[in-house]
């Protein structure tokens, strides 16, 4: 990005500082920032101030620092709901295991873990601590429980969560955090105004009132997909198969519909899909529902047990059959051999636009991971992308739906 589209000037930034030793590198981050022209405001964890004192950040900032709900010598009561409004971002750098935890829990005890809460903007976060912490589950946990509430995680290092964890811990370089928020910016209006419908997760068939059919996407997928068309100002239709109760959206932009079986899923997305722009059917339908439902439970015999299948719609095909000039269709293909051959037929079969393509056979791809590693195929290009986090493949599968 050249000087000349400077995203930073005239931004808004909350700069929450926590108690560890990379505190110090605060001081460049507000450098940084304040030479794009941000207007930075610093709010202190009470151990943060035992690392770097407010002295010096309200030196840089030229705003006095808030660590208290009120000012111990003036009285003045500072609100996190104001700041939460105030903000155009908030960056959480340096943010140590235990503020991590406080906020994945809402753990409300200090004035920044208040001011996540009430946050309106969206949230960065840089975690900084030794490398047993960091590779400790609880942490990949919160971690995780984060980033699915739409919070961008700033990785130490250049990785991604849980899979590759050696040498990390130590916090992301000031100039990497800051190039981050700019890249942020730079893609944040560039859906706006524009309505994409998402599909996520399994479908379930009922067999009977305590029995279904299942699979065993997580939905992940799909919610990193909405979280990122909706940061960049889309207005998101996130159609839901059941996920578990810990996959939440926060996003003001994503309004989320659940369905439960294929034939719910394919009457809602067709109710919806005329009036969208871009559509991603990223959830994993069953093709196949019990002929019957039983209405009792059924009971455990010595004979062999037949369930007959019926074939459920393929949403994917029917929307491809409608879809006007000017709608974006994508589809995804997790196959498990001959890849590419069968992704291409799906693509042409279904009239998408582009095609994703995960293969079983790749570590860290496909069902019940937080990474992916997909490959984008459309009539006339292929591109091959390496192991990610999903929240940094949606950015690329947005990237190419932005192309078209
Ligand atoms: N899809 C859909 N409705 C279905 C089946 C699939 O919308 N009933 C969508 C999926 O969301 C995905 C794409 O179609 O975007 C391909 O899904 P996949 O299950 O790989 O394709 P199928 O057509 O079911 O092919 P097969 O199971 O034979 O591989």
């Amino acid at each position: 990005m050249g000087d000349g589209d400077n995203m930073l000037q005239g931004k808004k930034i909350v700069l929450g500082i926590t108690g560890s030793i990379a505190a110090y590198k605060s001081c460049l981050i507000i450098r940084q920032l304040i030479k794009r022209g941000a207007e930075v405001q610093v709010v202190i964890t009470p151990s943060g101030k035992e690392f770097i004192t407010p002295i010096t950040l309200s030196a840089l900032t030229s705003k006095p620092v808030i660590s208290d709900f009120f000012s111990q010598r003036d009285g003045t009561w500072h609100s996190h709901v104001d700041l939460g409004l105030w903000a155009d971002a908030m960056l959480i750098a340096p943010a140590t295991a235990s503020t991590i935890g406080k906020m994945a829990h809402g753990v409300a005890d200090n004035m920044l873990i208040t001011t996540y809460l009430s946050m309106k903007a969206p949230v960065f976060i840089a975690p900084a601590m030794d490398l047993d912490m960091y590779a400790h589950p609880s942490t990949q946990q919160n971690l995780r429980t984060l980033q699915s509430y739409g919070n961008h995680i700033i990785e130490p290092g250049t990785g991604f969560l849980a899979s590759k964890l050696e040498g990390k811990g130590r916090m992301e370089e000031p100039e990497n955090i800051v190039a981050q928020l700019e890249q942020f910016f730079s893609r944040q209006e560039t859906l706006k105004g524009r309505k994409v419908l998402i599909t996520a997760g399994p479908t379930y068939e009922k067999i009977d009132p305590v029995r279904f059919i299942g699979n065993y996407s997580s939905g992940k997928m799909g919610f990193a997909l909405a979280n990122e068309c909706a940061n960049r100002g889309a207005q998101v239709e996130l159609v839901c198969g059941p996920v578990s109760a810990s996959m939440q959206v926060v996003h003001p932009n994503i309004h989320r519909l659940n369905v439960e079986s294929a034939q719910e899923m394919y009457e809602t997305c067709m109710k919806l899909y005329p009036s969208m722009h871009s559509t991603i059917l990223c959830a994993a339908v069953a093709d196949y529902a019990p002929e019957r439902v039983a209405t009792q439970k059924m009971k455990r015999t010595d004979e062999d047990l037949v369930i007959r299948l019926k074939p459920n719609p393929d949403i994917a095909a029917s929307l491809g059959k409608i879809k006007k000039e000017g709608q974006i269709l994508v589809g995804f293909a997790l196959e498990t051999n001959d890849e590419e051959v069968h992704a291409q037929a799906k693509l042409r079969k279904k009239n998408f636009d582009f095609i994703v393509l995960n293969s079983l056979k790749d570590e860290g791809a496909g069902f019940r991971t937080d990474t992916n590693k997909i490959t984008i195929i459309s009539a006339d290009e292929k591109k091959e992308f390496p192991l990610k986090s999903k929240a940094e493949v949606a950015k690329d599968i947005v990237d190419q739906l932005e192309r078209l």
